[in-house]
């Protein structure tokens, strides 16, 4: 066990599976398409290129029967999964036992109701996968217990990227086990935590975007109002320009900052926005101190962003390219994929707010057929549910089409709605599963495939089971 062990509690089972993985001829790395995903690879590839254990990695979208049917079908006879496999236990189990491979799991997801030996996950040892570890959180704990040649506590800054990319910072910053990894990245050197604006962008936006944006916490004359927020900043005296452009958050200095963000508080106590709301304002935000100033790549919530504009475009290749270091071209593809994802979470929202959502007694949905990517439609989700206008009060749930024959469903709540007995992950497989599809996630935040056509059963369903589960039946 290295000393120090970034979660004592997960330290035990955390060197079972790098004895594993060590024993290994050669690897399968199997990751999940999203930032948490992309991060995870990277953390686990690292480890395990540094300990000199051969390996390949493969991407998939939804861990599914064929998914793992295909992986079963090739030699490797050790298959890492990482940000998946727990809640898909039940289908990699037989495989295992029918001797086709062992897998070695580092997840964060509820598990499915199986076990196996080499299997690492926060849920297991009493630490909340959904706000507490990522699953580049998991393969960060898996990379310190396989230490290689360096101590590997480098590799903290990427799993602060995923955490961050999993939203686990909602309230205001990084908890528990997490904490844990911040704290190594720090004593590394390769991270920074810092109070700070929190919205986002502050890398790489110029100011009056960076204001008019931030729609997290609505200010009345300054959100979605592009004029508002250059008067805002003049009226401030700030000097908002060098030359002909306008400058970044970053480009100015603690005094200035200060003052803009005591501005946005003092501005929205004016508006009457709630305090709870301005709480949200001000933050913890993490830095990654080898990446130049001004880029995407130093702020963990724009990197996290980034990785998604590649791996949910099916290009996970790029994005971990970049994890992994690569600049030059990688960081250029990754660059052109973000402006098409950003233009297609932006025409999200908007079908969403002209749409509006379709109000049952427990939940509130819409179906986004063909005009939102199903790979993303979860974000648009999350992000129209903090969006105002919306009803925070119902979990909202969300369909596109993802194929001839099946429908994505993502559904996501609020911490409220969690504190008062919302599981959506339970909500997701079962309702998925009564209607002959799966599903699974977290309690905050789970998704579905169902089969085209059961989408007014599965409603139903779900209605149902978060009445229970809200005490409202
Ligand atoms: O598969 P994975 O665990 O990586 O994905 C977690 C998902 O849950 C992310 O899409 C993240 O945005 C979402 N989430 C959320 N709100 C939270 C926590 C997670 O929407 N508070
Ligand atoms: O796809 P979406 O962003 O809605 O996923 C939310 C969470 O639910 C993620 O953590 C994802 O891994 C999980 N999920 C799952 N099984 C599915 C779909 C999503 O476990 N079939
Ligand atoms: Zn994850």
């Amino acid at each position: 066990m290295p000393a120090s062990a970034p979660v004592p509690e997960m330290a035990d089972r955390a060197a079972a599976c790098a004895e594993r993985l060590r024993a290994a001829d050669e690897v399968l790395l199997n990751s999940h398409i999203d930032a948490d995903g992309l991060t995870s690879a990277g953390v686990a590839a690292s480890a395990l290129e540094r300990a000199g254990i051969p390996f390949e990695v493969n991407f998939e979208k939804q861990l599914d029967e064929e998914a793992v049917a295909a992986i079963a079908a090739t030699d490797y006879d050790t298959v890492l999964f990482t940000d998946f496999g727990s809640g898909q236990l039940d289908i990699i189990a037989p495989y295992e036992e029918a001797g086709d491979f062992t897998p070695v799991i580092a997840d964060h997801h509820q598990p499915a109701d199986a076990e196996t030996e080499y299997h690492l996950n926060p849920l297991l040892f009493g630490i909340d996968g959904g706000s507490e570890l990522s699953g580049a959180g998991a393969a960060y704990v898996l990379a310190r217990a396989l230490e290689g040649d360096g101590d590997n506590r480098d590799l903290a800054r990427l799993a602060v990227v995923g955490a961050v990319g999993d939203m686990q910072d909602t309230d205001g910053e990084l908890q528990g086990a997490n904490q844990g990894i911040v704290e190594d990245g720090v004593a590394a050197g390769v991270l920074e935590e810092g109070t700070d604006l929190a919205v986002y962008g502050k890398q790489t936006r110029e100011l009056p975007k960076l204001l008019e944006y931030a729609s997290d916490v609505v200010i009345p004359g300054i959100t979605n109002n592009r004029n508002g927020a250059i008067d805002f900043l003049n009226d401030l005296d700030i000097e908002a320009r060098a030359g002909d452009d306008w400058k970044r958050w970053v480009d100015l200095d603690a005094g200035e900052r200060q003052k803009v963000a005591s501005g946005l508080v003092q501005r929205a106590v004016r508006s009457g926005v709630p305090a709870d709301r301005i709480d949200r304002l001000v933050g913890t935000s993490y830095t990654l101190l080898a990446e130049p100033e001004g880029t995407e790549l130093r702020d963990a919530s724009e990197f996290s962003t980034l990785l998604n504009a590649t791996a949910r475009y099916e290009r996970a290749d790029v994005g971990l390219a970049v994890c992994l270091g690569e600049r030059d071209e990688a960081l250029t593809a990754a660059r052109e994929l973000l402006r098409n994802h950003r233009r297609n979470l932006s025409e999200g929202l908007q079908f969403v707010k002209n749409e509006g959502t379709t109000k049952e007694e427990h939940v509130q949905w819409f179906h986004a057929d063909d005009r939102i990517r199903e790979t993303i439609v979860g974000i648009v989700a999350g992000m129209s549910l903090g969006a105002s206008g919306i009803d925070r009060s119902k979990p909202i749930i969300a369909f596109a089409n993802e194929s001839a024959e099946e429908v994505k469903v993502s559904s996501r709540g609020t911490g409220h709605l969690v504190r008062d007995g919302l599981d959506l992950s339970v909500v997701m497989r079962e309702a998925s599963q009564a209607v002959g599809g799966d599903g699974g996630g977290h309690v905050i935040a789970a998704g579905a495939t169902i089969p085209r056509g059961t989408e007014d059963e599965f409603i139903a369903e779900c209605d149902r089971l978060v009445g229970e589960q809200l005490g409202k039946e």
